[in-house]
């Protein structure tokens, strides 16, 4: 199972398009009704979707994997009483997926596909590859969690203070749920090749007059380099990469594991944190429920 994509609803769409593609790196990958696809170089046909819309709001977070695995999380939904909704609607899209929606504890719609028609790899060594982890602002993180383990199979690799990183392959984390008393989309993580990559791009945005609101740095958990960017468009982006690679050996850390020092915040000690900014922009996106 695969993190594949974001679904996000926006007013303005076109604006937004352009910044992701135009500034950000992605790159276009087609259109169907009020939909604008945009890809990364890896195998999915898109990594984000974007509509104009009332928003902002995510439509759904979408993973891909085999249809074994769709299967089971069909199973293990339908024992917890869990309504699945089929994504008949939601077909004609780049790579063809088929598969269904699953709504989590706070009305997250999860969508579970299975690409009748990936993508080609594309050669690029500046631009995303995909998109590697989608950390969500969460009421009850401890339900989600619960929810993530139980019902969607993903696995828990570290528990900190602030959020419960969770994994579905062996990336070590693909979502996160964020102790905060709202639910909405955080971040969106954006995998770039290498640490030369995630900083050519820094250096590329600082050109263009745009600077991180927090990094570059390297984090504690996933021990991944990041670079945030709050787009024109609210959401928050990051270019990253080194996501530490796990699997069932690896010990799950707790909030004692991960404390800074006093006035750190990464392994470096280099990055500063806007936080007024970030936190606001944090929760622009909310989820919009299953209609
Ligand atoms: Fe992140």
């Amino acid at each position: 199972m695969k993190l594949r994509s974001v679904e996000l609803e926006i007013p303005q769409a076109n604006a937004a398009v352009e910044f992701l593609e135009g500034t950000w790196g992605l790159i276009d990958a087609g259109t169907t009704g009020k939909a604008r696809y945009l890809r990364g170089t890896g195998e999915h046909p898109y990594v984000m979707a974007i509509s104009d819309g009332a928003g902002p709001a995510v439509r759904s977070i979408t993973f891909s994997g085999t249809k074994q695995e769709l299967m089971r999380i069909r199973s293990r939904a339908a024992k917890a009483g869990i309504a699945v909704e089929a994504s008949s609607a939601e077909l004609d899209e780049p790579g063809a997926p088929a598969g269904f929606r699953i709504s989590g504890p706070e009305g997250q719609r999860f969508r579970f596909v299975h690409d009748r028609k990936p993508a080609q790899r594309i050669k690029d060594r500046n631009k995303p590859i995909a998109l590697t982890h989608v950390p969500i602002n969460a009421s009850d993180a401890d339900a989600c969690t619960k929810f993530a383990v139980e019902v969607l199979g993903f696995k828990v690799s570290d528990r900190t203070r602030i959020m419960d990183f969770v994994r579905c392959d062996r990336t070590h984390h693909a979502l996160a749920f964020v102790r905060s008393g709202v639910s909405a989309l955080h971040h969106m993580a954006f995998e770039m090749q290498d640490l030369d990559a995630v900083m050519r791009n820094v250096g590329r945005l600082k050109d263009a007059g745009i600077e991180p609101a927090w990094g570059p740095g390297r984090h504690g958990p996933g021990n991944n380099v990041f670079a945030y960017y709050i787009a024109p468009f609210g959401a928050v982006l990051e270019y990253t990469s080194e996501v530490e690679k796990v699997d069932d050996s690896y010990r799950v850390g707790g909030p004692e594991d991960w404390k800074w020092p006093p006035g750190r915040v990464d392994h470096w000690g280099v990055s500063k944190r806007d936080d007024a900014r970030l936190h606001a922009a944090e929760r622009n996106f909310r989820f919009q429920p299953l209609a």
